[in-house]
Formats: structure tokens, sequence, C-alpha cells
């Protein structure tokens, strides 16, 4: 299932270790709104540092910087919320990504210390999937390996995800393993009954994995803002929602902005009998409560069926789902995914140039 050879098939130990993580995450007023990606970034750490790397060099990008320094969008924080997610070890942030600040720090990490480095977005080098860039990157940080664990940009040419892995032996992280091996497996192996919630807003964006899962699930439903305008699908194994909650006050007057209970409980029941969901897309405008009640019925029911694999995509709903499982830990599922872009490719069946460009097995 997972061909690419991985950090746990490699001898690491004394190894300066060159880790390309995704943390873009969100963040409001230089805070970090959402660490799913931090906290997801943490086996790969500890398995290097249980497998005896002498240092750990983070990599990632933030936004859209366009090549160019953006305050907003320095990681900075980020090393902050690290720092607390590791409390126990020794993280350290230097705002370059190559040249002498870098290699002062690496030669001041302590051993079995972890530095972060700036958004590498800020450097056009990065999209442009620069030779040079990569080679400066591999070189200041005097790197022996590089391991891939940022799954969600996988799907991007960079210099981080392609460039890099001509200058270095290159391998993936346990959270890229687990993402693709957990999205393959619902793509090329799915238990059935296997149903498909779309949700959303953008109909471009959904429609290739509509049409991927058409031949593959038993069942697709559609709701969220697609629904709600109206989206009709000439094939039997589409349900779409039939009912909606309407907004009653101000500009949400008049709106279909969730769907109704009628849609509502035909879903939950069809993902109650299911043995394998794949949702992606929130099935109402969920930031307001009174429209998130369609997509709390599902993700409760998801989250309280014992033998169902789920699998959730997409930032807004696995946001929602974290936010959920916040207040009813009892929830659980079987893959909360950090990849948004990336996980839509992969699971349309697009190969992604991140993961290819590694050593296979
Ligand atoms: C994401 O958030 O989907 C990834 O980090 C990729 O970001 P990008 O769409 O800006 O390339």
């Amino acid at each position: 299932m997972f061909d690419k050879k991985s950090v746990s098939d490699v001898n690491v130990r004394n190894q300066t270790v060159l880790v390309r993580v995704d943390y873009n995450v969100p963040m409001k007023d230089g805070i970090v709104t959402d660490d799913l990606r931090i906290r997801a970034s943490i086996p790969t750490i500890e398995l290097l540092e249980k497998k005896g790397a002498r240092r750990i060099i983070l990599i990632s990008h933030l936004g859209r910087p366009k090549g160019q320094k953006v305050p907003e969008l320095s990681l900075a924080p980020v090393a902050e919320k690290l720092k607390d997610l590791l409390p126990d070890k020794k993280v350290f942030f230097v705002s370059d990504v190559s040249g002498p600040d870098v290699e002062e720090a690496v030669e001041n990490l302590p051993v079995g210390g972890i530095l972060l480095l700036e958004n590498l977005r800020f450097f056009p080098g990065e999209e442009a999937n620069s030779t040079d860039f990569a080679r400066e990157i591999a070189e200041s940080t005097h790197a022996d390996l590089f391991v891939q664990d940022g799954f969600a940009v996988v799907h991007r040419a960079h210099a981080s995800t392609d460039a890099i892995t001509k200058e270095l032996p290159s391998v993936a992280g346990l959270l890229l393993e687990k993402e693709v091996t957990a999205l393959k497996a619902i793509t090329e192996k799915p238990e059935h009954p296997f149903i498909v919630v779309i949700g959303g807003a953008k109909v471009d964006d959904k429609q290739p994995l509509i049409d991927k899962f058409a031949k593959i699930a038993d069942k697709i439903v559609v709701g969220g803002k697609i629904a709600a305008d109206g989206y009709t699908s000439p094939l039997d194994t589409v349900y779409v929602a039939e009912d909606f909650r309407e907004g009653t006050e101000g500009e949400d007057a008049g709106k279909k902005l969730d769907i109704g209970p009628i849609s509502d409980e035909k879903i939950c029941n069809m993902c109650q009998n299911a043995k394998t969901v794949l949702w992606n897309g929130l099935l109402g405008l969920a930031e307001k409560p009174e429209f998130a009640i369609s997509s709390t019925d599902l993700a409760q029911t998801l989250g309280r069926a014992p033998d169902l694999t789920s699998v959730i995509c997409g930032g807004d709903t696995t946001g929602f789902v974290e936010n959920l499982q916040k207040k009813e830990p009892d929830l659980q599922y079987s893959l909360i995914s950090t990849g948004g872009g990336a996980a839509l490719e992969l699971l349309s069946g697009v190969e992604l140039p991140g993961i290819e460009a590694l050593e296979d097995k």
C-alpha cells in the first residue's frame, strides 16, 4: 500500500535530519488558533529522537507571501506553540532558511535539539522549485537526511517537496505514511457499505471527488452550499439533500444555510449502517450554531460508531470535528486528515509530486 521508504526504515543515529512539516496553520493576532498540523508532526519528531538523531531541523511554509518577507507570516509564533506542545524538548527558531545565521543556529543546537527555520515562502526559490535554493538549505543545515512529513503540501512541486530530494537521501515521515495509507485504503479497498459525504461551497473543487467515488462508493451524499445551490446528478448513487433550514433574520433571511431534518436523518441513518465513511465539507454554515445542526449530528453519528472506518478531511470539516471533540471527548474517528488540497488530489487519484520524489522501499 505505501511503497516509499520511511523514517522507520532508516538509521538516523547521530545524523542531522531535515524534516519538511506543514505548519501552515490558522493564526489570529500572532496566535495559532488550530494546532492539528503541529500536533500531527510530533510522532516523527519523537521517533527521530528515539532513534538517536543528533539534530532535527524543521522547515515549513505559512500562507502565501509570494517570495516576500511578510512579518505577519513569520513562523516564530509557531515555534512558540511547538515549545508548548513539547515542554521537555529544546526548541529553537531562526529567522532565515540558509546562510550564516542558520549555520550558527545549527552549530549551537544541543544534541537532540529541534530548530524551526523561517517561512520557506519568504524566498522565491521555494515555489520556483529552485535547485540552488534547495542546495543552500541542505548545505547550511548540514543535513544528512531529508524526511517529508508535510502531507498537506505534497501536491505542490516546490523546492522543499521536490528539488530538495535531489540533494539528500529522502524518505517519508510517519504522518505522511499514515495519511497516504489510510486515504489509499479507502479508495482501493474500502469496506462496504461505503458512503462519501460531500459538503462545502465550491462545486468545482468537489466534482472530481464525486466523479472518482461514483464508481467506488455505495452512496454519495451531497449537502452544504453545493446542495443548497441546486446541485443535481444523473447518477442514482448520488443523494442530494432534499430539505433545508433557512435563515430568518437580517441578511440570512430566506437563505438555505443548513440541510433540513429529513435529509439530516437520512444521511445519519445511511452512515450509521455503513462500514466506511469519507466526509469532506460541512453540511451547513456551521460557524453559526443555528446552522451547525446537521454537521453536529453527522459528527456525533460517525464519532460514536465503533466499527466504522471514518475519514474526515478538508480544513473546515476537520476544524469543526476537532472543536466538537473538545466538548465531547468520546467522539473518535479513524483519521482526521491534515491535508486539504493534497488529500482531495490523492483521493481523486492524482499522483502527488512530493510523494513521487521520495525513495522507493
Ligand atoms: C494547505 O494548507 O492546503 C497546504 O499547506 C498548502 O498550501 P497552499 O495551498 O498555499 O500551497
